[in-house]
């Protein structure tokens, strides 16, 4: 009895002691702290666990709702992890330039379950990647593109006929193989078959664990850990699947190099696999893993998501249909998509600019401080995450008015008054790598969609329901019709 009541006090006094040395130690972080405003921390799971308590399709307005919106920032606590959450446009531009926010928390990218590609890595290293890469995606890299994304495009939609004038259908399946077809082709010097592939098996069942994988690694649950739990096994055999496939496309590019077919203009596959350039083998792994991720999801979800406004926005289709008519009425019959070409569609890009607006496909990224920073008064010590809402900052009628919430792409038929308030690819140095790209395969495609079809889409632009995956998902799903003209 007595030895229980002294090994009490003894853990009690331990812990207190522990608790007044850590707080002296990063009297620093307290003290800064305690000037920004927010939600003070009023438990040992501090204030942030009010958002990981919530449903999934909760998040993205939770998130809003923590903003205060008198202040450019507001503070929360996970356990002892101070974070900044913001919607602020200019706040939000200055943090991807500068060099004290350029990486980003451990905690949120470690749902990527890789360490080793441009996503996740830091500092010199991401440097060094970044700057061999950014030659796939050069203004003359995206010259042979639209070639390819015509030939893909006109496959998928010869497809369509199965569909057309049979109600309702879900889109993700035909956009997805788009999607992922042009990325293989263009990337990958590869043929991806999206039915037959592997590669979108191990894809679907990534999106699903890495969200989990996040979520208890956010609740400090260790890696090694997890491995023994049924969700280490779909991860082990998740990266298994991802492994083998990438082999295969290392393998038939090796040997394309070996018989010197590799061109002056390198593909992201070409670059890695060029020893000048140094990669090992996991690098090169998870390089191809992140751009896979960059591209896929984001792009298909986007396109679904535009076909969807049009189908809901009459009107607005109405306008396209009628810019593509007229730009080909003055056309050679066979015209070829090149860049030049694309630009003579002005309210194309209108409509998909405004589509990411409002569905910021990223809704929210993250980046930590390497040192004490200060950004239009406000001193974010060291060590702390700063979480950006895009979605938050695209819808804000600060920046877009009253109407910030409503479809209406001819508010940018004369550019944009905030032009840092829309950042679906996010800025600076670490701009999404494929947005030239992304752009060009996302016209194509609606422009010759089209030029053979119509849509309509029964659901209502008001009761659409989102939530947060690893990226931004309609619960309500993608749903249209379509009728050939
Ligand atoms: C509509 C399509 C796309 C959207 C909305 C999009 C959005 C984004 C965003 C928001 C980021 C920054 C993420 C962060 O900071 O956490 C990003 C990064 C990235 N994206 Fe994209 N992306 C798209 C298409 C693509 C494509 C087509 C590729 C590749 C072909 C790609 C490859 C990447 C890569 C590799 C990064 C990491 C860049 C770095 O940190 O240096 N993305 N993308």
């Amino acid at each position: 009895m007595f030895d229980l009541l002294s090994l009490s006090i003894f853990c009690i006094v331990s812990l207190a002691a522990y608790y007044v040395v850590y707080r002296y130690r990063n009297r620093r972080l307290y003290e800064l702290a305690g000037r920004l405003p927010g939600h003070e921390k009023y438990s040992i799971f501090g204030s942030f666990w009010l958002m990981l308590s919530m449903p999934r399709q909760d998040y993205v307005p939770c998130v809003m709702d923590l903003i205060k919106d008198e202040q450019q920032v507001t503070k929360v606590w996970l356990f002892n992890k101070l974070m900044i959450l913001t919607k602020d446009a200019d706040f939000i531009n200055k943090v991807f330039n500068m060099h004290q926010t350029y990486n980003k928390p451990d905690l949120f990218y470690k749902g990527f379950m890789t360490t080793k590609g441009l996503i996740t890595l830091a500092g010199s290293e991401h440097k060094r990647h970044r700057k061999v890469l950014n030659k796939a995606f050069t203004s003359k890299m995206m010259q042979r593109l639209p070639d390819i994304f015509d030939d893909k495009s006109k496959k998928i939609i010869k497809n369509l006929c199965q569909v057309e004038n049979c109600g309702e259908f879900e889109l993700l399946e035909f956009i997805g193989p788009y999607s992922l077809e042009t990325f293989g082709k263009s990337n990958l010097n590869y043929e991806i078959q999206y039915h037959k592939s592997d590669i979108f098996h191990a894809y679907d069942n990534y999106s699903s664990v890495a969200v989990d994988y996040l979520a208890y690694s956010m609740m400090g649950v260790s890696q090694s850990l997890i491995s023994f739990t049924k969700l280490g096994q779909r991860i082990k055999d998740t990266f298994q699947k991802f492994d083998a496939y990438f082999d295969n496309v290392i393998k038939v590019n090796s040997q394309n190099n070996n018989n010197n077919n590799i061109g002056t203009d390198p593909t992201a596959i070409d670059i890695l696999l060029d020893p000048n350039n140094g990669f090992t083998e996991e690098e090169i792994k998870d390089e191809l893993i992140m751009m896979l991720l960059g591209a896929f999801e984001t792009s298909t979800r986007i396109i679904s998501m535009t076909l969807m406004m049009l189908g809901m926005h009459q009107d607005v289709q109405h306008k396209l249909i009628k810019e593509i008519n007229d730009v080909y009425s003055t056309e050679e019959k066979d015209v070829k998509f090149t860049t030049d070409f694309l630009q003579k569609f002005p309210y194309l890009e209108m409509v998909l600019k405004e589509t990411m607006r409002l569905f910021a496909v990223v809704p929210l990224v993250a980046r930590e401080t390497s040192e004490d920073v200060d950004i239009n008064g406000y001193t974010i010590p060291k060590n702390t995450t700063i979480l950006m809402s895009i979605y938050a900052m695209q819808r804000d009628e600060k920046y877009w008015g009253c109407d910030a919430h409503l479809f209406r792409p001819e508010r940018l038929e004369n550019g944009m008054e905030y032009p840092h308030a829309w950042a679906p690819f996010t800025g600076g140095s670490r701009i999404c790598i494929g947005y030239r790209y992304a752009m060009l395969a996302m016209k194509v495609f609606l422009i010759n969609f089209f030029r053979t079809y119509t849509v309509d889409c029964s659901q209502k632009f008001e009761d659409i329901k989102s939530e947060m995956t690893m990226t931004l998902n309609f619960l309500t799903g993608y749903k249209v019709s379509i009728h050939r003209k």
